[in-house]
């Protein structure tokens, strides 16, 4: 077969999204947010999400198709995000992936969105060595992959046993009065502020806890030191720095991720780091993980901006992945899974 053609779709969260590739060549990516509708909120409303995915999905997918000048019959298969997600707003992508896989006699692969985030990286860097260690860090997941092969072998190192970092990053913003996502806001006022101003613990780091969970994370530490900081300084009148606790945050969340995930390549010899999800676009994690991978001599690979928020290429990337290695679709049958492990490439 020449090059496979892959639709890929994603809803798992507030984007309604669709990409169209040929091999590892991105033809179409059209992303449509309902992040606005949800900004007064505080957060996501799963509810209005879904209903957000249902009115968007057919304009989105068509869209994406039209940019690749295509039609259904031209694609050899659809990949859909099967989770780890809301539920009600994966149901809708699965849905409707279905409907057009059957209308249209294609098959079909229910992936793992959190794997999509690997394998957009192909796009900027090629394709991703065996043996590569994948730190995924968005605002439900703060992980370590061990990814061997994108489509067959992917194991996790370690992960977060409580907050997510990007979670734990708008946790502190919405204290600090930040609109929702906070994380930017953070990002941004860091760069201003002293690191040292206050001290935030770096969780999971030292003695006992460090020597059990070598490659866990632990974030709900930071977000309690910062909140009993600016607790105690407001109750003695004093004014709140808040780009130093943006920067003290940031510091510690930074280092502990590229700490950590060096500890595990070391371990594991990995020559390759990728970053992946929403939270690998801030900047002080990217500068930490450039200088970490400098020092340790090993190639860390952050993908540019555009290609760290959720979108149907990294859907597409993967299910060309799964088609080139000859993986099996998934049943017609298949079900979401909103907590789906991230050792799971794909639904049977
Ligand atoms: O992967 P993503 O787009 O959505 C999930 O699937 O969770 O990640 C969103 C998370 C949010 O917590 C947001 O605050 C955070 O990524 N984020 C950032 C930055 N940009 C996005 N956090 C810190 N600094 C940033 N520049
Ligand atoms: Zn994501």
């Amino acid at each position: 077969m020449s090059e496979p053609v892959i639709l890929g779709i994603e809803s798992t969260c507030d984007e309604t999204a669709a990409a169209v590739v040929r091999g590892k060549t991105l033809l179409s990516n059209v992303v449509a947010s309902s992040m606005d509708e949800h900004a007064r909120y505080g957060g996501v409303i799963p509810e209005i999400a879904s209903r957000a995915h249902a009115e968007s999905f057919v304009p989105v997918v068509s869209q994406a198709l039209a940019d690749a000048h295509m039609e259904l019959s031209d694609v050899d298969a659809i990949a859909v995000s099967a989770g780890p997600g809301l539920a009600g707003c994966l149901a809708v992508g699965v849905s409707g992936a279905k409907s057009l896989a059957y209308a249209a006699n294609k098959p079909i692969y229910g992936i793992n969105h959190v794997i999509g985030h690997v394998a957009v990286t192909q796009l900027q860097f090629g394709q991703v060595p065996a043996n590569t260690l994948a730190l995924i860090v968005s605002g439900g997941h703060t992980s370590v992959l061990r990814v061997n092969n994108i489509a067959t072998d992917v194991s996790v190192v370690g992960t977060t046993l409580d907050d997510a970092a990007g979670e734990c990053f708008d946790k502190v913003a919405r204290l600090l009065g930040f609109p929702y996502p906070g994380g930017p806001h953070i990002d941004r006022h860091a760069r201003q502020g002293n690191p040292h101003a206050l001290r935030v613990p770096q969780g999971l780091t030292q003695g006992k806890a460090a020597a059990e969970h070598p490659y866990d994370f632990s974030f709900s530490g930071v977000k309690t030191a910062v909140a009993r900081w600016i607790e105690s300084e407001t109750a003695q009148g004093h004014a709140i720095n808040v780009d130093d606790v943006c920067a003290a945050l940031a510091d510690s969340v930074a280092t502990v991720l590229s700490k950590k995930t060096m500890a595990a390549a070391a371990h594991l010899d990995s020559q390759t780091v990728i970053v992946g999800g929403g939270f690998s676009a801030n900047s002080q994690l990217r500068t930490a993980l450039i200088k970490a991978g400098q020092e340790h001599g090993v190639e860390v690979r952050v993908p540019e901006l555009r290609l760290c928020t959720d979108n149907g290429a990294m859907v597409a990337m993967l299910g060309s992945n799964l088609v080139e290695a000859g993986v099996k679709p998934s049943r017609p049958d298949f079900s979401i899974d909103s907590s789906m492990s991230l050792g799971r490439i794909c639904m049977d």
